[in-house]
Parts: C-alpha cells; structure tokens; sequence
C-alpha cells in the first residue's frame, strides 16, 4: 500500500500553493462599465453605489484614460439622455449621448475596447426595455411588450454605435430574436465584423437594484419579469444561450454573477464559446455596505468573489471593481 494522499502537503508555503493553483484571476479578463450623462466636467456620485459616478463625456474619456493605464482593457457604455421618450429615441439617435461619447473615447483613446448596452430601458419615460402597450383583460390593466416593435429599435440602436465607432454591442433587453435581428441588421449595415456580447442568461433579479438609480431607468409600472428569466429556472438558461449562439453571439452572459454561479458553470460544462458574467450593481453594494461598518475585508472579499467567477467558468467579468482590482492585483 501506497501511504495516503495528504492535501496539506502542497498548502505548506505559498510558492507552493502558487504552483497547483487551478484559476487565476487577471485584469485581462475585466470590463468595467460607465454610465455616461450629459454636461461638463459632470461626477455625480450613486449613492447606492460608492466610488462609481454618472460622469459626463469629458470624464469617461478620463475615465477610459485611467482604466487601459491600469491594464483594463474594455469599458462597457450605459447612457443617461436628457430626453426620454415612449420609444426611447435618443437610444437610437446618432447624436445620442452614448453615440457621442463612443467617438469621445474612440478619438482620444483608440486601443480600449468600447462595449455599448443595447437596450430602452435607459431611455424610456416608462422604463421597460422595449415598446410596451397596456391592455385590458378581465378589468385589470396588464403591460404588454411588443417584441417585434422593439426588435426593429434594436436593430437601429446597434447600428448607430456601429456607426459611432463601437467595438462591440450588448444587447441587453432579452427581447426574443434580437440577436439574430441584430446580427442581420449589423450585417446589412456593412459591419460584418462587429461582434456581439449576448446578455443570454439574463434574470429577473433584485440585484438590479441600486443600477435602476445609476442609470435613472426603474420601471414606472410593473417588473421585468414577463421579459427576464425567472430565477429558479436553470434549463431555460441552457436553452436561451443556445438560441443566442444560433442567431450568432460571440459572447454570452450570465447575470447576475453572485447568485448564479451555478448558471456560469452549466454553460461553460455546455458550449465552447467565452462566457462573461456581471457581477451587478447590488453585488457591489453589498460589499460596500459591509465594508464601510468595518464588517468585512474589501479587498480579500472582492477578490476571493471575482476569482470564484473564474472558477464558476466566467472568461470574462464585468465588474465596478475593475480598476481596484487591476491595482489589488497589480501589488497596489
Ligand atoms: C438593462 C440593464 C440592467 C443592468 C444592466 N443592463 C438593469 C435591468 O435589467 O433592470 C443591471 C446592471 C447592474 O445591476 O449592475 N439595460
């Protein structure tokens, strides 16, 4: 008999632990979003989510600046527009604000890939991610979303940060359809090569919270939940990434990333394509929270989390922590 196997062995020294280390965590792997509003030299600080900000286009190209100086190497657009309207015009409007800011950063700043949400929600006097319609049934007034009305202002929006210089757009509605409708719109638009980050896997999640005030865009009336997946719900999860991948994702999302790292592991196990994972706005209010009262470690939590998206299968992370992280990671 051989003697037993003894695990400690190889935890004894951390040059050890170093060597039979199976993830790693790097900056490489991060996307850091930005919300973009309009102004001058504008830092609006979200109380719900200390040390981010609603900059205005001045500041992201600082921001954009900063983050690739620290090796992130990807920044992911959300737009706060002056006006918003019952179908979200200015999200589609080539002088909108994140058209505006694309070609901000793209001319001050041209090796960071620049990410755009693709939604309504942001840009909707009612909140909702697509055209909603009330209807009537049995004396109750129920909110409809017309899917196919809103895949066509999809379509529109995609190409409009196409135009502005996007490296890559994010659908991040889940309507039914829309990656393919955008990928035909793109294609037709003579932007064969602009790829796409599927917001696949995408539940209707209290996380959520604290972005609804970040970007101004809680729903006026009724939730998400007739668009958005239903958390306990794993299989669909599978089945929705499929069809994103069929219509011609390049890349696919879990999200939330805390709650759901089951999810991340099952897509992973499943497909053979990059998976990223956002780590929401509540996540990162959490920690905060609980960091300010001096109840736990900032730094060794966020790391162990993002390193356990790693592990879950994530490729790539989107996450608020993105320049912290760059700089933990880096010694700082
Ligand atoms: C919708 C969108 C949301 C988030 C990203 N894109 C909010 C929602 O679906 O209600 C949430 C991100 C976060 O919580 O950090 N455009």
């Amino acid at each position: 008999m051989f003697p037993a196997h003894r695990p400690r062995r190889l935890r004894s020294n951390e040059n050890l632990r170093r060597m039979v280390r199976e993830y790693s965590l790097s900056v490489d792997d991060f996307i850091y979003p930005l919300f973009v509003r309009p102004g001058q030299g504008e830092r609006r600080p979200i109380a719900s989510m200390p040390g981010q900000f609603q900059l205005s286009i001045d500041e992201i190209v600082k921001e954009a600046e900063e983050s690739l100086s620290l090796g992130v190497p990807a920044i992911l657009l959300f737009g706060i527009p002056a006006d918003k309207d019952a179908v979200g015009s200015e999200a589609y409007d080539p002088n909108g604000i994140v058209c505006e800011a694309v070609r901000a950063v793209k001319e001050a700043v041209p090796e960071i890939v620049v990410i755009t949400d693709v939604c309504l929600c942001e840009y909707t006097d009612h909140g909702h991610c697509g055209v909603v319609h009330r209807k009537e049934r049995q004396g109750r007034e129920e909110l409809v979303i017309d899917n196919d009305a809103t895949l066509k202002l999809l379509v529109k929006e995609s190409v409009a940060h196409g135009e502005a210089g996007a490296d890559m757009v994010a659908p991040s509605d889940m309507m039914d359809g829309r990656i393919g409708a955008i990928r035909n719109g793109l294609d037709e638009a003579g932007f064969h090569d602009l790829p796409i980050m599927a917001y696949s896997a995408k539940y209707a999640s209290a996380f959520y919270g604290p972005f609804r005030e970040a970007a101004e865009s809680p729903p006026q009336f009724g939730d998400r939940s007739t668009y958005q997946m239903d958390p306990p719900n794993s299989d669909e999860a599978i089945r929705e990434v499929e069809l994103d991948i069929q219509e011609g994702a390049d890349i696919v999302m879990t999200k939330p990333a805390l709650a759901y790292m089951d999810i991340t592991r099952r897509v992973k196990d499943t497909f053979n394509i990059p998976i990223a994972t956002y780590n929401v706005s509540g996540e990162y209010a959490m920690v905060k929270a609980a960091a300010a009262n001096g109840w736990i470690d900032e730094k060794r939590v966020v790391l162990e989390m993002l390193t356990g998206f790693r592990r879950a299968g994530a490729d790539l992370i989107l996450t608020y922590w993105a320049k912290d992280a760059a700089r933990w990671l880096g010694g700082g």
